[in-house]
């Protein structure tokens, strides 16, 4: 029999975030081009044929052009050489129509990726994967924030309003999600504990959190007994469990037992419909960001 006592957690929609957030940038993109005469401009360079990639790099472009941003893909062979590639890259640093630079990954076998990383003119790395915009966000200058990271700081700061002073627990110590939203965190006045494959009890670690980052790419990993009662949940993990008979191509998953975990903490997002709609939402307001910034204009406030 249910429990008439046991509590549900608000589901943070980040879904219908993104969608608000896309609707202001694309109304900011407009201003933009009406004042310069030209849209903000985001490249997007996908090297070879990954399924995967292929479905991101579609959805990227689509995004960009609702939003008003004009998408510059360049879609390249597998075949590419290393060189190739970052002659590609120094074109677009050169181009005065691109703001914002992505390059898909992973990058088939055999091209370096940290030498193509490091090839992006760091004012257009919308990604924010360069080693100057991940030294300008260790030291608290001006630069461009990972989007993962970004996206799931504005669902807390949203939920939340101040974090001052609140336990968070980030597990997981990636470079594009784990390290920087440990920073975000303590720059938002959050205690950070940054916990990892190694961390010892890290159930009783994630049990002191007022809010749990979740982004280790294990299906279901954070157990809802791990959760402290009324603790904010954030689930980067996208993870697709093995096909079953009802559902053949297997369900997806985040890294926390979803169902579990909503009986115990006090906001929680979803998988799919959380954290993974706002990742190019922050990108395309990254984007808009850089070209404010290269058109030497003042961006947006609030974006
Ligand atoms: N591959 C999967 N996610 C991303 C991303 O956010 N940026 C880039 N460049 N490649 C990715």
């Amino acid at each position: 029999m249910p429990d008439p006592l046991k509590t549900i957690a608000l589901r943070i929609d980040g879904k219908a975030f993104a969608v608000t957030l896309r609707a202001r940038i694309g109304a900011a993109a407009a201003d933009f081009a009406h004042a310069v005469a030209r849209r903000p401009g985001l490249a997007v360079v996908l090297v070879g044929d990954d399924a995967a990639s292929q479905v991101y790099v579609g959805a990227k472009a689509r995004a960009c052009e609702e939003a008003g941003i004009a998408s510059f893909e360049h879609r390249l062979p597998a075949a590419t050489s290393g060189a190739e590639l970052l002659t590609l890259v120094e074109r677009l640093n050169r181009d005065p129509e691109v703001d914002g630079i992505l390059v898909q990954l992973p990058l088939p076998e055999g091209l370096d990726e940290q030498a193509v990383i490091a090839a992006i003119d760091p004012d257009k790395d919308v990604d924010g994967f360069h080693v100057i915009n991940a030294g300008r966000l260790a030291v608290g200058q001006q630069g461009f924030v990972p989007c993962t990271p970004l996206g799931c700081l504005m669902l807390l700061q949203d939920h939340h309003g101040d974090l001052s002073g609140l336990e968070a627990v980030v597990i997981g110590r990636s470079n594009i999600v784990g390290k920087p939203m440990a920073q975000l965190l303590t720059d938002a006045n959050a205690t950070v504990t940054l916990a990892h494959s190694r961390t010892k009890n890290l159930a009783e670690v994630v049990r002191r959190a007022d809010i749990v980052v979740a982004a280790v790419g294990r299906p279901e990993m954070v157990r809802g007994d791990w959760i402290k009662p009324g603790a904010t949940v954030i689930d980067v993990g996208i993870n697709r469990l093995p096909p079953t008979d009802d559902k053949p191509k297997g369900r997806l998953v985040g890294d926390v037992a979803y169902a579990e975990a909503a009986e115990v903490a006090g906001a929680i997002t979803p998988v799919p419909g959380g954290v993974g709609p706002m990742t190019i939402a922050v990108l395309l307001r990254n984007t808009l960001v850089a070209a404010h910034r290269h058109a030497g204009l003042e961006p947006p406030e609030g974006l």
